[in-house]
This record gives C-alpha cells, structure tokens and sequence, in this order.
C-alpha cells in the first residue's frame, strides 16, 4: 500500500532543466513516484509544478535531465508519447472538446471502432459501444454526477467538464495518472469524488501524482508530498512527519524542511 516509498521508482526525474527565454522554469528539480503511492506535489505560483508534469508527461521537453520510467530513460516528445506509455494526465487547462458529448470525450483520439470488416474498412465509430462503455467506465469510477454521456460538455457546469477530464485520465492511466489541480474550479461535493477518485486509482494499484493548493486535501489524500520552491524540490515530507504549517513555511522559504 502507500506510503513505502520503496523499490524502482514507476516515473522519476533527475535533474530536470527548462528554461523558458530569461525565465527559469524548472532549475534542476528531481521527484520520484513509488508504486502504489499518491504523490502531491504543492509550491507557490511560479514555483515550477505545472512545468515539471508538462516534462514528465511530454507537454514540454526539458532542456536537461532525466526522466526514467520504471528505472530506463524515455523520451516523451509529445503527450501523445506518454499516453502511449500509460501515463494519463489532466492539465491545468483543460482540454475537452466542448463540441462532442461527454461519451466522445471519454474517448477522444482513442475512439472504439466497430468490429468486422466495416469497422476497420469504412473506420465507422461504434457510437453505441462507445456510450456504454462510457456509462460502465463513469459508474466503475463512482462518478454521479454525468449522468447522461450523450450531452455535450459545452451544456456541463465546469465542475462536470472537471470531472470528464478526470475520468478520462482515470479510464485509461493504465500506469500513472497525472492531476494538475483537479479541484481548484469544483465544489465541495464534486472534489470529494475527485479525492475517492483519486482512493480509487491507488487502491487499483495505479500511482497518482496530484498537484493541489488545498492543504487539508493534500494531507488528507497524500502518502507523500514533494514541494516544489523555486524550480526545484525543496523537500520531500508525508502528512506524517509534517504539519501543515511546517508545509507552507517549507513551500515559502521560511523553513528548510
Ligand atoms: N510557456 C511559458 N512561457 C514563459 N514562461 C513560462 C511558461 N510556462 C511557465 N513559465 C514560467 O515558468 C515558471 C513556472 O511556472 P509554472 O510551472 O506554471 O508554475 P506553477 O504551476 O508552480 O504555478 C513561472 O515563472 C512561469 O511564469
Ligand atoms: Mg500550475
């Protein structure tokens, strides 16, 4: 279970680089994600948190370093490379496509084909298929609040469109699933479907990265936390050694960890 922080990390960045221009976005950061673990990763603005799961998820490519995925190096180039590699990740920016209903979405650039001839001939999308497999994917996920996978997610609230982006990480992070802020914009009752969500994931045995602002989420779901100040990891500490007070003078610089 989590918290062992032991054996080959699944994803791990050494000495990770990225400069954006004069701006220094990452400045040498190193992290480690143990099988079975939710990592959260907190830090002020700036601090470089969205960068560094943009290099570990092939949004961006660093300047330097090393990313190892299950101890050998990879090369993501694009998030098309880490997806193919398992790694499912919602940015902070969201990217649906408000357009499509929310069962296309679930499997938006991975559309089931119909079987047979016609599908791999004529590459006819299995819409019916799609929907149900949809529907199972949502009620295995605990997600209550899509109910009808036929509506468009430019009709969803955006917690809903939140929770779509959620549950496609969910659905098809077969090896890392990735969350940049995933309830920043949700209220109270559909974070806490994030957060179980989140339970869910690990308890499958798929480790979670979660970069969060909310302290009391963060010490409620983390089994480790890594801060992020100013480029680089500044500590690595658990809800158990650590306060949340401690946390935050660590993330501002008013304490060394
Ligand atoms: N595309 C970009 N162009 C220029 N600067 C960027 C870009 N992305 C991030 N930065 C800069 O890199 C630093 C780290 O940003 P970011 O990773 O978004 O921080 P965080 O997610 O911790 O708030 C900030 O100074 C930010 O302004
Ligand atoms: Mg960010």
């Amino acid at each position: 279970m989590g918290g062992r922080a032991s054996g080959t990390p699944v994803l791990q960045a050494r000495g990770l680089v990225k400069t954006y221009g004069r701006v220094v976005g990452l400045d040498g950061v190193d992290l480690e994600l143990y099988p079975g673990e939710v990592l959260a990763i907190i830090g002020d603005n700036g601090a470089g948190k969205s960068t560094l799961i943009k290099c570990l998820t092939g949004a961006e490519v660093p300047d330097s370093g090393e990313i190892l995925l299950d101890g050998r190096p990879t090369h993501f180039r694009r998030p098309q490379d880490a997806r193919a590699a398992g790694i499912e990740t919602v940015y902070q920016t969201l990217a649906v496509s408000p357009s499509l209903d929310i069962a296309s979405n679930l499997f938006l650039g991975r559309e089931a084909r119909r079987s047979g001839l016609i599908g791999s001939l004529f590459r006819i999308v299995d819409t019916a298929g799609m929907r149900r497999r949809a529907r199972e994917e949502l009620r295995e996920l605990g997600i209550t609040t899509l109910q009808d996978v036929t509506v468009p997610v430019e009709n969803l609230s955006g917690g809903q469109r939140q929770a779509v982006a959620v549950a496609r990480a969910a659905a098809f992070g077969s090896k890392v699933v990735v969350l940049d802020e995933p309830t920043a914009a949700l209220g109270v009752r559909e974070s806490r479907q994030v957060l179980e969500l989140v339970r869910t994931l690990r308890d499958r045995g798929v480790p979670v990265i979660i970069i969060s602002h909310n302290m009391p989420h963060v010490f409620e779901i983390a089994d480790r936390i890594h801060v992020q100040r100013l480029g680089r990891r500044a500590a690595t500490i658990t809800p158990q050694t650590h306060t949340m007070t401690e946390a935050v003078a660590i993330m501002t610089g008013a304490s060394e960890g």
